[in-house]
């Protein structure tokens, strides 16, 4: 007999010798879903437990070297590699894969895998790591220009040779990835570009960017446009509407006049350029890929922030015009979680987490983020830097890893995750027939509330593993267990601190007494990280 699972594993097999036939099949793919996205290597579901190296770092063999044992030691099973385009491409068509080379061999012997950021074009929107003998061509490689009609260090998303010269340079990226480590798959994912954002205005405004923006409006985008109508972001739908949903018009006329609309324009085409990028790698090689954005601070108009990147409002048009694009994915540097995530988590696109300001609130924000986000992975910046958040995030990674094998393959009814702190001090979640009453655990009585230090950012993760068991886990909190049907009342039948070792149960402390204060609530302290197996009862409320 047929059971799902073979046939699961045939179905992969058998796409997989038609992809390899062709000669360019990862063997790694993103599995869309709404109930849980996966990203499989070999067909086993992968999460990613990352951290993105700090700029420079990559640039020297020995430098990156020195980090690798403290990089396992903080358990990452992922690490996030810049490759430069100056440093691969440094004469024309003269390739040097030996700093690829070698973050690949230091990844495979601490056991790690990478993703390869590509700093092609733009990076944080500059053209800093193109290479010299483009940078020095400007007539073959055009700039930007500023209001003041100076040239800046950005490309041209109109420079066709520029185009072609970034397509080449990535292809043989890919190419060379292919060769050297289809066998070991040791490199995952890759990001193309690097939060691609217009400055100082939110469009170019040279002759030919001028001409193309007087154009009509490429039949491509309207017919998404059309396709898409009731479900485009509403931001974006609405600037469409209140000109009267036109179908064949200039982009003044089909979006309105103003900063909005030149953002708009400006998205189509660095969207479709990375698409172009995006589309010679994959040729070569079928990683998934994704672009980062990063994110514009509150009340700014284009042009005050790096502008038409893939950002929120802009999903639509980076949907439309970059359809190779695997996800996009914001980079976080500031406080509103929930406020981007909720945003990026729209129109089916897969949360990752490239970039995330390594601060005290990581390890709990992985939790929130993996948990409740189902998101692919997570990963704070320069995760080798010296910082004292280092061994909370080891212990959060430590958990998150323990619990990979029933996140990713779904052997929960129900999943979630969460974060507090003293503006946020309490939650409530459902699972099933129970809602869980979450609170911080400096709300305690016996915590004194006055130190800043206990109400530190907290958070967690819980999996509903059958009707009336629960796998808790994070740091600094309480849940209180109720049934929703007030006839019942709940009661902790056992709660048990668990480890997983290569996927065994290994039971811990029963956690009864002062630990789950008398059978009231099961409790993490602040800084304790663990996971417990949670059972619960219930009993008639009324005699
Ligand atoms: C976001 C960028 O993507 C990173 O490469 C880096 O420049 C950080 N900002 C700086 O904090």
């Amino acid at each position: 007999m047929i059971t799902k699972k073979s046939f699961i594993s045939l179905a992969f097999l058998l796409i997989a010798s038609i992809a390899f036939a062709q000669g360019n099949f990862s063997g790694v793919q993103l599995k869309q879903s709404a109930a849980l996205p996966q990203l499989l290597i070999n067909g086993q579901p992968f999460l990613i437990l990352g951290g993105e190296l700090g700029n420079s770092t990559a640039s020297n063999i020995k430098y990156l070297n020195q980090y690798w044992s403290h990089l396992k030691a903080m358990n990452l099973n992922t690490l996030l590699v810049p490759v430069y385009w100056e440093l691969m491409e440094p004469n024309e068509n003269k390739f040097d894969f030996s700093l690829v080379d070698s973050a690949i061999a230091g990844a495979r012997q601490h056991e790690m895998k990478i993703v390869f950021l590509w700093f092609g074009s733009w990076k944080n929107s500059m053209s800093c790591y193109a290479p010299l003998w483009m940078k020095t061509n400007a007539k073959r490689f055009p700039r930007t220009f500023d209001t003041a009609g100076r040239s800046q260090e950005i490309f041209s998303v109109f420079g066709s040779a520029t185009l072609e010269a970034d397509k080449k340079a990535f292809a043989t990226l890919m190419k060379h990835i292919r060769e050297t480590d289809a066998a070991k798959k040791t490199v995952i994912m890759m990001q193309v570009e690097n939060e691609i954002g217009m400055l100082p205005t939110a469009r170019e405004f040279s002759k030919t960017a001028n001409n193309f923006f007087n154009e009509k409006v490429p039949p491509e985008l309207i017919n998404y446009l059309q396709k898409n109508k009731n479900t485009l972001v509403p931001e974006f739908r609405a600037g469409w509407e209140k000109q009267g949903f036109k179908l064949n018009d200039t982009w003044r006329n089909t979006f309105g006049e103003g900063v909005a609309t030149d953002e708009i324009f400006q998205a189509w085409y660095y969207a479709k350029y990375t698409n172009d990028v995006t589309l010679a790698g994959k040729k070569e090689y079928d990683l998934p890929m994704f672009v980062n954005a990063a994110l514009p601070r509150p009340g700014k108009l284009p042009g005050q922030y790096p502008s038409a990147g893939p950002l929120p409002h802009l999903i639509d048009v980076w949907q439309a015009a970059a359809p190779a694009l695997d996800m996009l994915s914001p980079d976080f540097y500031n406080p509103d979680t929930k406020y981007w995530c909720d945003l990026y988590t729209r129109n089916n696109n897969t949360l990752f987490v490239p970039e995330m300001q390594f601060d005290q609130t990581v390890p709990a924000k992985a939790m929130f983020i993996i948990g409740h986000y189902k998101a692919l992975g997570f990963s704070p910046f320069s995760i080798e830097s010296e910082n004292k958040t280092s061994s909370s995030l080891a212990k959060s990674y430590d958990i998150l890893h323990q619990l990979t094998q029933f996140i990713v393959n779904k052997s929960w009814l129900n999943m979630d995750g969460f974060i507090l702190d003293k503006q946020n001090k309490s939650t409530s979640l459902k699972m099933g027939q129970y809602n869980l009453r979450i609170s911080h655990d400096a709300t305690l009585s016996w915590s004194s509330e006055s130190k800043d230090s206990v109400w530190s950012t907290t958070g967690g993760i819980i999996l509903q593993t059958a009707p009336d068991e629960f796998l808790v886990a994070g740091s600094g909190f309480v849940v209180k267990f109720e049934n929703a049907n007030e006839n019942l009342v709940t009661n902790i039948a056992s709660a048990d601190e668990v480890t997983y070792i290569n996927g065994v149960e290994m039971k811990g402390r029963r956690m009864n007494g002062d630990q789950d204060h008398q059978g009231r609530h099961i409790s993490f302290g602040v800084g304790d990280w663990g996971i417990q197996r949670v059972k619960l009862y219930n009993s008639a409320a009324l005699d």
